[in-house]
């Protein structure tokens, strides 16, 4: 037989057994793995001596092409505006990701809205591979769904093998807090972090959770920052029920700290749930190493500080939330994850990769090194040292969130269904030939 691509002499990692073996890529797929592969009739051969193999990177929370402008990769989504319905919301980020997309993609939905026949929409766009969506306990007025409209959106999951991702923080006090603190004079960066406690976050965690016990549901927790809502994942967790939360970079190395740097510089770290003191970040690691954490994705939502940030400048409330990471998110876990010492490279994979495949519907296809599984792979150089800059990240963003941030660990090769998409420092990606995935339920898969 022969092969498109053989990876040769890479230390395979999975999520449950690392082996030295070679990888043969036949059109876009692993179509065999083992030793001494025959070479013959291979036009690439990639050397991977040394390195490590990894399933791709799949990151389940990035935000691209918001109004403001973004970059690439996989689980995005698709936002419907109040009054609309969500076709209109799938339609277009489907048309905002055709012919530009350079990875395969998928959305989850955002939904604002369940006044008109969206209950039984979030049904059709199941049955076209959309299985998960995004709700809001936080920004009133804006995104916020009440507690009678989550819950309908629960039972309604419940019942389509669907997940709801929810956006945990108790927002109408929050605003509470804002407005309080704008009455006081006090509009810089660092406010928009006193004013989200870490209780709002764990008050709504804990609701979300009952809410999702009652309607028979699974649910799946963005973005937790800190201790107090990571106990109320253990808690529902040790009762068996099927709680799930990720984490993100900025929670893992940065702190409350940051939003003290000179002037204005504190609105590059202004995004929702904020910074927390640092003692938490010990207790995040902490969680992806005891599997109180299952994933670890980015919420990549990039805003420039030029012109996009400065917008609040004299009001913290005006600093569009959000920031870059969806680059470095494989080498900041592996560095403070394995390089570390606090877990191992499987555990690595499981927490970027297996498990968020799983739990949105890509397993085996992707998430996974396996015969008949998307050759989405990663020659990674364990022990290659890079410092993090704006000045020579891929990101189209003037700053970055972990500039200085050493870290050990980096992909050298990167391949999207078998075809190089960046080799060492060259990017080979073309705009277009990601592939949109309909995934299967989180039932069809976990249920
Ligand atoms: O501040 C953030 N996280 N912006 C992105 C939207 C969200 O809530 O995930
Ligand atoms: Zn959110
Ligand atoms: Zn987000």
């Amino acid at each position: 037989m022969g092969f498109d691509t053989i990876i040769r002499n890479g230390s395979v990692v999975t999520a449950t057994d690392t082996y030295t073996a070679d990888v043969a890529i036949v059109n876009g797929k692993i179509a065999a793995i083992g030793t001494e592969l025959p070479a013959q009739n291979a036009s690439k051969i990639l050397d991977a001596t040394g390195k490590l193999v990894l399933p791709g990177g799949i990151d389940v929370h990035t935000h691209l092409d918001m109004p403001f402008g973004g970059t690439t990769t996989l689980i995005d989504f698709a936002i419907q505006y109040k009054g609309q319905p969500l076709r209109q919301a799938f339609d277009t980020w489907m048309s905002k990701a055709a012919n530009k997309a350079v990875c395969d993609y998928a959305f989850h939905c955002i939904v604002t809205d369940v006044s008109g026949g969206q209950l039984s929409e979030m049904n059709d766009l199941v049955h076209e591979g959309v299985t998960s969506f995004k709700l809001f306990m936080a920004y009133p007025g804006v995104f916020m769904l009440d507690d009678g409209s989550i819950f309908k959106a629960l039972q309604t999951t419940a019942k389509n093998g669907g997940m709801v991702c929810m956006h945990a923080e108790n927002g109408s006090a929050i605003d509470v807090i804002v407005q309080q603190a704008l009455a006081e004079g006090k509009r810089a960066p660092k406010y928009h972090a006193l004013t989200r406690p870490t209780t709002a976050e764990a008050e709504a965690v804990g609701r979300a959770i009952a809410l999702a016990e009652m309607a028979g549901a699974p649910i799946y927790i963005v973005h937790l920052s800190c201790n107090d809502a990571l106990e109320k994942i253990r808690e529902a967790r040790d009762r068996g029920l099927p709680v799930y939360a990720e984490t993100c970079p900025q929670y893992l190395y940065l702190s409350l700290e940051n939003m003290d740097a000179p002037g204005f510089e504190g609105a590059k770290y202004v995004f929702t749930p904020p910074l927390r003191e640092k003692w938490h970040q010990e207790k995040l690691w902490n969680g992806l190493k005891h599997d109180h954490l299952q994933v670890v994705s980015t919420d990549h939502c990039p805003f420039c500080f030029k012109e996009q940030k400065e917008m609040g400048r004299d009001d913290f409330t005006k600093i569009p939330n959000g920031g870059p990471g969806v680059e470095h998110r494989m080498s900041l876990i592996y560095s403070g994850g394995v390089a570390s010492g606090r877990f191992n490279a499987n555990r690595f994979v499981e927490l970027v990769s297996t498990t968020p495949a799983k739990l949105f519907g890509l397993h085996p296809r992707k998430g996974t090194i396996a015969v008949g599984s998307d050759a989405d792979l990663v020659i990674f150089d364990p022990g290659r040292k890079h410092t993090i800059s704006a000045a020579t990240h891929h990101m189209r963003v003037d700053y970055s969130m972990f500039e200085g941030v050493q870290v050990t660990g980096m992909p050298d090769v990167v391949l999207s269904r078998g075809r190089l998409v960046v080799d060492g420092d060259k990017f080979l990606g073309r705009a277009g030939q990601g592939e949109f995935l309909r995934r299967a339920t989180y039932a069809q898969i976990n249920g």
